[in-house]
């Protein structure tokens, strides 16, 4: 049996007939960027996540931009960087002229490292950016304290952890911006691009809304500032509220099926993520260690089964980044990961039979048997 490592049928059927009322009136209503579906969806997301004001833009990568835009980051500055994850995050900082400045990751959590990423303050640092990586929260609480103490910024990428909380609280919410991304494989996900930054602040939410609309002042239209053109779409916005009415259900299903592969590896030379079942993790991914990673890939291909290398570089090893002179073995761990790190098929909609199909093909190629 063959097994998908993207299946977004499942969650996305579950709204259909909702999404496509919603459409008929959208198609009425011409109001197909901005308008009411996008506000409606920015307050209900912010009211879900805990902040007190949501922004839609057109990406993760925007979100990530434009809050850091909001922040007047440019040259001079400096914003630290886990070197283990996706490029966008040290590119944003590049783009406006400031330079990016990596730091390692934990090898429990694949996050950043609080300690390291104190040790890379100076006096020219300006935010730290927070990935909560394959939906784990990441040390946020430490992150915060740091950040106070040395009066910077903290920005959390919620690419991953839409939904995840830290006890009561939702991630997204503890730094100065949330940078969700509504990409369709994310926990939340559209049929499109789509993104949303979070925050408490009543004026870079102003300036925020102003920047995503060529800079322009929503009172007389006059540019008050250079911006840029990442807006939300109102249908992906219609979408993305219905199923914010099932994301924890979703994300619920994705923790149990994280607890079956836990359990299916337990004797075994795979190494598994950190298990919670309190959604302080939300497994976008269920990334593994896995030794002899590049014949295992062969072997899952051979007989069907998804999987997916996320980071088979750190992001100073990348060409890009060559420029800023960082060396093999600046950062150990996340050369370490991206090694032997490979995701395993995880999407809601996955049955029991699914997850141990993918767990016995692994296991297999290490010669593990069975029961
Ligand atoms: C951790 C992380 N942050 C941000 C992004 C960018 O999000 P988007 O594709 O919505 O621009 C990615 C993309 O994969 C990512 O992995």
């Amino acid at each position: 049996m063959s097994v998908p490592f993207i299946q977004l049928g499942a969650v996305n059927n579950a709204v259909l007939e909702e999404f496509c009322e919603d459409l008929k009136q959208l198609f009425e209503s011409s109001h197909y960027i901005h308008g009411p579906a996008v506000q409606r969806f920015e307050e209900q997301f912010a009211r879900y996540c805990g902040s007190r004001f949501g922004i839609g833009v057109n990406s993760g990568t925007d979100a990530l931009l434009l809050s850091m835009a909001a922040m007047d980051v440019g040259p001079g500055d400096e914003v630290i960087c886990p070197a283990f994850t996706y490029g966008r995050c040290g590119d944003v900082v590049a783009r406006l002229g400031a330079t990016p400045i990596f730091a390692d990751v934990r090898a429990d959590s694949y996050c950043l490292d609080p300690d390291l990423a104190m040790a890379s303050i100076g006096s020219r640092t300006k935010a730290i950016v927070a990935v909560h990586l394959f939906g784990q929260a990441c040390e946020i609480d430490r992150l915060v304290t740091i950040a106070r103490t040395y009066s910077v910024s903290i920005l959390e990428d919620m690419r991953h952890a839409t939904g995840a909380r830290l006890g009561n609280r939702r991630l997204g919410s503890f730094g100065r911006f949330g940078c969700f991304s509504f990409y369709p494989t994310r926990p939340l996900g559209g049929i499109g691009d789509g993104g949303m930054i979070t925050t408490h602040e009543e004026a870079a939410a102003e300036k925020l809304r102003q920047l995503r609309d060529h800079g322009r002042s929503a009172t007389d239209g006059s540019h008050v500032l250079i911006g840029y053109n990442s807006r939300l779409d109102a249908l992906q916005a219609m979408l993305l509220q219905r199923k914010l009415q099932e994301l924890d259900e979703n994300n619920l299903e994705r923790v149990e099926n994280a607890r079956l592969y836990t359990r299916l590896f337990k004797e075994s030379p795979v190494t598994t993520p950190v298990f919670r079942d309190d959604l302080s993790h939300v497994y976008n991914m269920y990334t593994v260690l896995a030794p002899d990673r590049e014949k295992l890939i062969e072997h899952l291909n051979a007989k069907g089964i998804g999987h997916k290398v996320y980071y088979p570089a750190p992001l100073h090893l990348h060409p890009a980044f060559r420029y800023l002179d960082y060396k093999e073995g600046a950062f150990p761990v996340s050369e370490d990961l991206a090694r032997r790190a490979i995701s395993l098929p995880i999407a809601p909609g996955l049955k029991k039979h699914h997850i141990e199909e993918v767990a016995s093909t692994v296991l297999e190629f290490y010669g593990v048997t069975t029961g």
